[in-house]
């Protein structure tokens, strides 16, 4: 009708017109609206031979939570937790309620939400295990870490990722109810990545510095990632498994702004536009550290965050998942309290993580404007089958 009006008053030709009343007809209204595709009905399967949330395309939120263990949590408590705490993360992460969840509205609308287990030496040591790998430990002490305790270490991690903030709110409370009488918090931290749907799903995320961030990584699927990333032939409970190094990372983002753009780019060793190589034009460009500019120095710095995080060894690579943070500005200052959860996933700690750590301990320009104050290390278990449990070939 609206058309036909707009016809008759702009002087709409007659085919116009036709066309115009065809779009109208009344029976058109009655048809039924296609159902609305809904990001927050995406879900991620639960169960398998991995757990989900590493090798997952990361979602917009996380909540990355340290539980520790009350001093009555034997063996036995542990595997009835494990239990509880799994079935409750199949349900959330398939769009159910949990068990006894008071608000199941909220679970509808899973938006890819992942659940990920870790477990902290101290979860190891208390299940009674045969073995633990070596690198469960805090990392070693680096010149750079201002570590702060509030932060830092933990025995049994949950790892929360959704698209959606209030998905992650519930799934987190859910789970603090089941673990509220074998645990208590140590630290909970979130962080959050671009809006689902804000960049192309293929477009590499840029943290607060601004930089595009998460170039160079292994590719879920390939012979790469199965080699760095899942444990195999460690201890027999892990294998499958993965482990987690969890870095809070403060940025000074005022000092950074005194930074001229030159500056900022041979701090990193890319370019801040594309995120490509001082070397090259496109963000996965191959660098070419032998490259000199006219008056003989290195493009790519020595310095620079990419020459010394990286390495020949090909064992030498980390899976890299990190989250930005952003806590309130403090009161007194207005300056931003902004920074990286850097979380590194691999196969094992002590030969991937820690040396690319202690050569930017060494050198790297980035430490200039970057922090440490915050470190743990999780071993992260296999997936399990529908009838088993998270842990269940460490405590079963
Ligand atoms: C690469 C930023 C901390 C390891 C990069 C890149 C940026 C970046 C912009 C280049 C693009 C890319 O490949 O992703 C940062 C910032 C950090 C930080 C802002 C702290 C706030 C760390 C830490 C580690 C690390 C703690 C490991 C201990 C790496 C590795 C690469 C990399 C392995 C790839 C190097 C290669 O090209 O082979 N980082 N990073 N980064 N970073 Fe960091």
């Amino acid at each position: 009708r609206r058309h036909l009006l707009l016809g008759g008053a702009v002087g709409l030709t007659a085919a116009g017109a036709a066309a115009a009343a065809v779009a109208s007809r009344p029976e058109d209204h009655d048809a039924p609206t296609p159902p609305e595709a809904l990001f927050g009905d995406d879900r991620v399967p639960f169960h398998g031979t991995h757990q989900a949330g590493v090798a997952t395309p990361p979602p917009a939120h996380v909540a990355f939570v340290a539980l520790d263990l009350l001093a009555q949590t034997d063996a036995t408590a542990l595997a009835r937790l494990m239990r509880i705490l799994t079935d409750d993360a199949v349900r959330l992460t398939q769009g159910r309620g949990a068990l006894a969840d008071t608000e199941p509205e909220l679970a509808t609308s899973p938006a890819r939400l992942t659940v990920t287990f870790g477990f902290g030496p101290g979860f190891v040591e208390r299940a009674g295990a045969a073995a633990s790998p070596s690198w469960l430990r805090p990392l070693p002490a680096f010149g750079i870490d201002r570590l702060e305790d509030r932060w830092s270490g933990g025995d049994l991690l949950l790892q929360v990722c959704a698209d959606d903030p209030l998905t992650v709110a519930h799934a987190v409370r859910m789970l603090l109810k089941d673990s509220r009488t074998f645990t208590s918090l140590r630290w909970s931290q979130r962080g959050f990545r671009r809006a689902h749907g804000t960049e192309p799903a293929t477009a590499t995320v840029r943290n607060l510095f601004g930089q595009v961030d998460g170039t160079v990584n292994p590719a879920p699927g390939t012979d790469d990632f199965e080699r760095l990333v899942w444990s195999h032939g460690q201890v027999p409970w892990l294998e499958g498994g993965t482990s987690l190094v969890l870095r809070r990372i403060a940025m000074d983002l005022d000092r950074w702004d005194l930074v001229d753009r030159a500056g900022r780019e041979s701090a990193v060793g890319r370019r801040l536009d594309t995120g490509a190589p001082l070397t090259g034009v496109a963000e996965h460009d191959e660098p070419d550290f032998d490259a000199k500019t006219p008056a003989g120095f290195p493009v790519i710095a020595d310095y620079s965050h990419l020459r010394r995080a990286r390495s020949d060894d090909p064992g030498q690579k980390i899976l890299r998942r990190a989250y930005n943070y952003d806590d309130e500005p403090g009161t007194d200052d207005g300056v931003s309290r902004s920074g990286l959860l850097f979380a590194a996933y691999q196969a094992d700690v002590d030969a991937q993580f820690v040396p690319i750590q202690r050569r930017l301990d060494e050198l790297d320009l980035l430490n200039e404007w970057t922090t440490p104050i915050g470190s743990a290390v999780f071993a992260i278990p296999p997936g399990c089958q529908a009838d088993g449990f998270v842990g269940d070939t460490l405590l079963a």
